[in-house]
């Protein structure tokens, strides 16, 4: 099958050389059939190369696509787009943020009991704050903004000089993200999906995302779901959580949680919260979904300060590519890939950014590291 692959800035190339060999290894061991690796531009390299950092020839690929895996891009300077990363989520209409959470064993985390957390979280990527909808304290926008709030829809208690962001949240735009969490749920026989929301104070935006959550699950999936207090062996449960009590319960009863569905902002504090709770900040694999491409990502950054000097962690985009070789249908190969890292890590030879989180391990580099963990598969 054929895999477009952006290489990324920064770091990107490195843990792409690193991680790319590994999953053709594991897919050639389980007999496997190849993947045709086909290389997009976009990034630093893009703009060198064609003078964009996001040419139109990859995005059209990239919307013709089924599968697709890339390193981090950073912000382009004075190209006019604000972010690659957004530009991308919203060309492609990348709606579902997937990121599993789950304990590597021999890392050393913050928490008692980092092995009862096994969370995969759905964070919709497309609305709520991060839409884009902002204006800055007294410029002439957000003065008239102010001024219609106050004076055509009577907002009593808003100063004529703030700076005013705006929180779209659409029936559709949730139902679609939630429809994905409770498929994902049921497809591989979770026991819960969790809604969480701020819906106590935002009742028309986070509120709303909860009822339509519940909709959902009744209208759509009422014979396999179940309410927290219904019986029904067998059955999904539905349940919500008020956004910051559920920070409280992913401390304290992880293990009771399973799959999360949740608006954008919620979800961008929770996944980091929780993949820093595995310990695994630099090992967070994840995906972002339209209803037709799954567009595969490491989910740092690009570590300016580690670029070149093969440091790098490759772990974070093996994880995702064995979320891309799963999804994929190689589910032995996306096991070898998992495993053969988790081998590596117990070999406590390993980057720099896990060494520091393992007592007694030793320090190698971006390139080394993927050779173990290939050694291993
Ligand atoms: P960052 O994730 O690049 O770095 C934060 C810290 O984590 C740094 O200390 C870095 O060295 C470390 N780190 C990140 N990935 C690592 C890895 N694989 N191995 C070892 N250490 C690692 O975040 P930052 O500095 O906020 O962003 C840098 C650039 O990356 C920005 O231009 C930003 O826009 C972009 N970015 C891109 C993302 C993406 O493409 N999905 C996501 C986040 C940021």
């Amino acid at each position: 099958m054929k895999v477009n692959y952006i290489k990324g800035d920064g770091i990107g190339p490195e843990i792409w050389e690193a991680t790319r060999p590994a999953l053709d290894e594991a897919l050639r061991l389980e007999n496997g059939a190849p993947i045709e690796w086909t290389e997009l531009l976009a990034g630093e390299k893009a703009r060198e190369e064609t003078g964009e950092p996001l040419p139109e020839e990859t995005m059209n690929a990239l919307k013709g696509a089924r599968f697709a895996i890339k390193g981090p891009l950073g912000t382009p300077v004075g190209s006019g787009i604000r972010s690659l990363n957004v530009a991308l989520r919203q060309g492609l209409d990348l709606y579902a943020c997937v990121r599993p959470v789950q304990y590597i064993e021999g890392l050393s985390t913050p928490v008692k009991h980092p092995e009862k957390i096994d969370m995969v979280i759905f964070r919709e990527n497309t609305e709520d704050v991060y839409a884009g909808i902002e204006f800055a304290a007294l410029t002439p926008e957000a003065k008239k903004l102010a001024e219609f709030l106050r004076d055509s829809l009577g907002v009593k208690n808003l100063s004529g000089d703030a700076a005013i962001g705006v929180k779209p949240m659409t029936e559709r735009g949730s139902k679609r993200l939630i429809r994905k969490a409770l498929q994902y749920a049921l497809d591989n026989g979770r026991k819960s999906a969790t809604l969480v929301h701020k819906g106590n104070i935002m009742k028309f935006t986070e509120g709303a995302f909860r009822q339509w959550g519940y909709e959902v699950a009744r209208e759509e999936f009422g014979a396999r779901t179940r309410l927290e207090n219904e019986d029904g062996e067998g059955k999904l449960i539905i349940k919500d959580r008020i956004a910051d009590a559920m920070f409280q319960e992913a401390l304290l009863r992880p293990e009771e949680y399973d799959v999360i569905a949740t608006p954008n902002l919620n979800g961008d504090y929770l996944s980091d919260a929780l993949a820093a709770q595995t310990g695994g900040l630099g090992l967070a694999p994840g995906v972002n979904m339209s209803d037709s491409l799954a567009f595969f990502e490491a989910t740092h950054g690009t570590a300016p300060n580690l670029a070149g000097k093969d440091a790098a962690n490759p772990g974070s985009l093996m994880l995702s590519g064995a979320m891309l070789l799963e999804a994929m249908g190689e589910k032995k190969a996306a096991g070898r890939i998992r495993k053969a890292l988790r081998k590596a890590i117990g070999q406590k030879r390993v980057p720099a950014d896990l060494a520091g989180q393992m007592e007694g391990s030793s320090v190698v580099g971006c390139r080394e590291f993927g050779e173990i963990v290939g050694e291993n598969l």
